[in-house]
C-alpha cells in the first residue's frame, strides 16, 4: 500500500495544506492554505519551541477570556500587529483620488446623536474650542449634496463620552450631521487629544514587554458616506500632536494630518458662536463614485510573498 506524503519537518505545510483540498468553498482553500504555509514557514523561522507555543496559547487564551461584548481585545491585538490598518488600507486603495481610510476603533459603539450643521457638540463645554468644517466631493469636485458625516472625538482629557459615564454627558463629541447643498459641514467641537489605547488586558502586556507605548495621537473620527459613492472610514489628525510619528496602531497616513491654527478674530468668533480666541480645522472629503473600479495593488506596492523552491520549502 502506498501511503500519501507523510508529516515531516520538511513536508508540514505541504502535508496540512493538501488536507484542505477538499473545501468546497475555493476561497476558504485558499486562505486556509495560505494561512498554514505562512504559519509553518513561522515556526520554522523562529525554531519555536514548547515552552513559547505554551505561552503564546495562554496568551491567546487571555485575549478571547478579555473580550465581551464592548471590549474586543482580538482586534486590539490586530491593532498593534498592524493587521487591521494592513486590511483597511488593502480594501480601500485610493491612490490619491480620494480620502485615505483608516482604522474604525472601538469608541463608534453607540449611534452619534443627530446634529445641525453649526451644532456644538461640546456638551459640556470644557476643552479649547474649536471649528471644524469642510466639504464632501466626489472624485470630479462634484459637491455631494445632503452627504452624511458621523465624528466622534475624544475631550481635552484624551476619553471618549463612553469611557467617562456620569463625567461626560452621552453623545459628547459626537454627531451625525447632513451636508448642505454645496456638501458642506460645519460645527464646533474642542481640540481633541491623545489619548491611550485600552492597555489593561493581554495587548498591554505585549506593548510592554515590547518597550511601545499605547499612545495614539489626537485625532477625530469620520465616517462620510453618500448614495452612489463609496463611503470612506477615516480620521483627521492634529498636526502638532504627540504620537503622529508612532500611533501605536499605524493608524496615520500623512495625508490625514491637518494643522489646528488659533484665530484670534472676535467678529468671526461671535458669529460663529464661539468664544475668542478659538482654533480652526479644515477637513474636506472625497469619496470615489460607488461604480469606480477598485484600484488594483501596484506591482511595486506587492510585497514578495513566501515561493515555494523546487524541495517543496519555502524560501
Ligand atoms: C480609536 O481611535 O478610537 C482606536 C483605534 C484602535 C484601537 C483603539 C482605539
Ligand atoms: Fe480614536
Amino acid at each position: 500500500m502506498s501511503l500519501p506524503q507523510l508529516f515531516s519537518e520538511e513536508h508540514s505545510a505541504d502535508v496540512v495544506a493538501a488536507s484542505f483540498e477538499n473545501t468546497p468553498d475555493p476561497r476558504l482553500k485558499q486562505v486556509l492554505s495560505s494561512l498554514v504555509r505562512h504559519l509553518h514557514a513561522f515556526v520554522k523561522d523562529v525554531e519555536l519551541t514548547e515552552d513559547e507555543w505554551g505561552v503564546a496559547i495562554d496568551f491567546l487564551t487571555r485575549t478571547g477570556q478579555m473580550s465581551n461584548d464592548v471590549r474586543q481585545e482580538f482586534i486590539l491585538l490586530s491593532d498593534v500587529l498592524g493587521v487591521s490598518m494592513l486590511v483597511e488600507t488593502i480594501n480601500h486603495r485610493t491612490y490619491g483620488a480620494s480620502t485615505e481610510s483608516t482604522v474604525l476603533g472601538p469608541f463608534h459603539m453607540v449611534e452619534s446623536p443627530r446634529r445641525e450643521v453649526g451644532d456644538n457638540i461640546a456638551l459640556d463645554d470644557k476643552g479649547t474650542p474649536c471649528l471644524v468644517s469642510g466639504q464632501v466631493t466626489g472624485p470630479e469636485g462634484e459637491p455631494l449634496a445632503g452627504a452624511s458625516v458621523d465624528v466622534w472625538q475624544t475631550n481635552e482629557d484624551g476619553f471618549y463620552d463612553v469611557q467617562q459615564p456620569g463625567i461626560q454627558p452621552a453623545g459628547n463629541l459626537r454627531g451625525l450631521f447632513t451636508a448642505d447643498e454645496q456638501g458642506r459641514f460645519w460645527f464646533r467641537s474642542v481640540v481633541p487629544r491623545h489619548y491611550p489605547i485600552p492597555d489593561d488586558g493581554p495587548v498591554g502586556q505585549l506593548l510592554a514587554a515590547t518597550s511601545r507605548h499605547p499612545h495614539r495621537p489626537a485625532h477625530l473620527h469620520f465616517i462620510v458616506a453618500a448614495p452612489g459613492y463609496r463611503p470612506v472610514t477615516t480620521h483627521v489628525f492634529v498636526a502638532d500632536s504627540p504620537y503622529l510619528d508612532s500611533d501605536a496602531v499605524f493608524g496615520v497616513k500623512e495625508s490625514l494630518i491637518r494643522a489646528v491654527p488659533e484665530v484670534d478674530d472676535p467678529a468671526r468668533a461671535s458669529g460663529a458662536g464661539l468664544p475668542n480666541p478659538f482654533r480652526t480645522l479644515t477637513f474636506d472629503i472625497t469619496l470615489l463614485r460607488a461604480d469606480q473600479a477598485r484600484p488594483a495593488a501596484q506591482p511595486a506596492q506587492v510585497q514578495p510573498t513566501l515561493v515555494r523552491g523546487a524541495s517543496g520549502v519555502m524560501s
